[in-house]
């Protein structure tokens, strides 16, 4: 495997971090930015937590990956042209690992680069790939998501295929995944592709169930940023003090997780101190719930044309195909 490089990372992240945990606390209500879970910690809890029987979502993803490879290689090579294979949160590659592997054996032309805040599980996926595609391409980039996309960009010219699994589009709020998909569209280029993944809607228990498991491992997942906190920032939560509170609104589609105090408490980070009083919650989650007609409106409202959906065969999941729709490149580029 080529393995061009050192993992990419930010010098500015620790501010970023530190400045990003400062503002939540001091807004109202108190939020923590869930990006942030992933430490060593908690990329480990992430992994358990897709391992869960109660967490659907990626058995799903996986039952389409590991079916439908064929048709979904097909879409996104369409050309002969070498591309560039972006992963955006690639995490461990679980489920892209079939798409390389696939890729792999066509001995197609491409680069992957997979895309994570987390320079530690991009180190983890980096060891798996070498087992597994020892011949091929990779450039892993630790950082941002559009940072580290300019810096694909920087480093190649190859048309791109964006792919951007697991709902993690889901855990931005409505208006900000609008925001994001357009930035997005404008990033790429004419008859570039995005491969997305979305949760769907379905019996609210089963989708409380997937992030209120019985074991708690998703509590510890939660509570853990409070941990990471203290370790990297220096803050005193005491952890014993809060408790992981999640629910979901089948109008909404949103499933939401908090961080409640269960005391009148105070917590000191830097120079400040925080007050919380009993049952005061820290929003920390959103884990948005799609209709297939929300990602029609999604693609059409940023700019991409849908070339496919890709079913699970319990029809509680899909993963879309977008390309960079040539009309609206037109109308944008105005
Ligand atoms: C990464 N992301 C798509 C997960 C989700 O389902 O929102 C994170 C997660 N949070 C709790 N469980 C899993």
């Amino acid at each position: 495997m080529n393995v061009a490089y050192a993992i990419n990372r930010e010098n500015v992240y620790a501010d970023r971090f530190r400045q990003d945990v400062l503002n939540g606390l001091k807004s109202n209500p108190k939020k923590l930015d869930a990006k942030y879970f992933y430490d060593k910690t908690g990329d480990a809890y992430f992994q358990q937590i897709m391992d869960m029987p109660e967490y659907y979502l990626t058995d799903c993803e996986l039952d389409i990956f590991k079916n439908q490879t064929a048709d979904m290689a097909a879409m996104i090579q369409q050309s002969e042209t070498p591309f560039d294979l972006i992963e955006l949160g690639a995490g461990d590659a679980r489920k892209s690992t079939f798409l390389l592997r696939h890729l792999a054996a066509q001995t197609a032309d491409f680069t992957y680069m997979p895309i994570d805040i987390s320079e530690n599980i991009l180190q983890i996926l980096a060891n798996n790939l070498k087992k597994e595609l020892p011949e091929g391409s990779i450039i892993p980039l630790a950082g941002e998501y559009f940072d580290m996309l300019e810096k694909a960009y920087a480093l190649s010219t190859n048309r791109k295929v964006v792919l951007f699994l697991g709902s993690n589009i889901g855990n931005m709020e409505l208006d900000e995944a609008e925001q994001f998909c357009i930035q997005l569209r404008r990033k790429l280029s004419k008859g570039d592709i995005v491969l997305m993944g979305f949760d769907l809607k379905k019996n609210p228990h089963t989708i409380l169930k997937a992030y209120n498991d019985p074991p708690g491992i998703t509590a510890k997942f939660n509570l853990n940023i409070l941990s990471r906190i203290n370790n990297e920032l220096g803050a005193n939560f005491n952890l014993a003090k809060f408790e992981h509170y999640q629910t979901y609104d089948p109008v909404t589609g949103a499933c939401r997780s908090f961080l409640i105090s269960l005391t009148n408490q105070q917590v000191k980070l830097d120079e400040t101190t925080f007050s919380f009083a009993e049952h005061e919650y820290i929003q920390v989650e959103v884990s948005q719930k799609f209709t297939t007609q929300d990602i029609q409106l999604l693609a059409s409202r940023a700019g991409f044309q849908p070339l496919a959906v890709l079913n699970d065969t319990k029809g509680w999941f899909v993963d879309v195909i977008w390309q960079v729709d040539n009309k609206m490149e037109a109308k944008w580029k105005k």
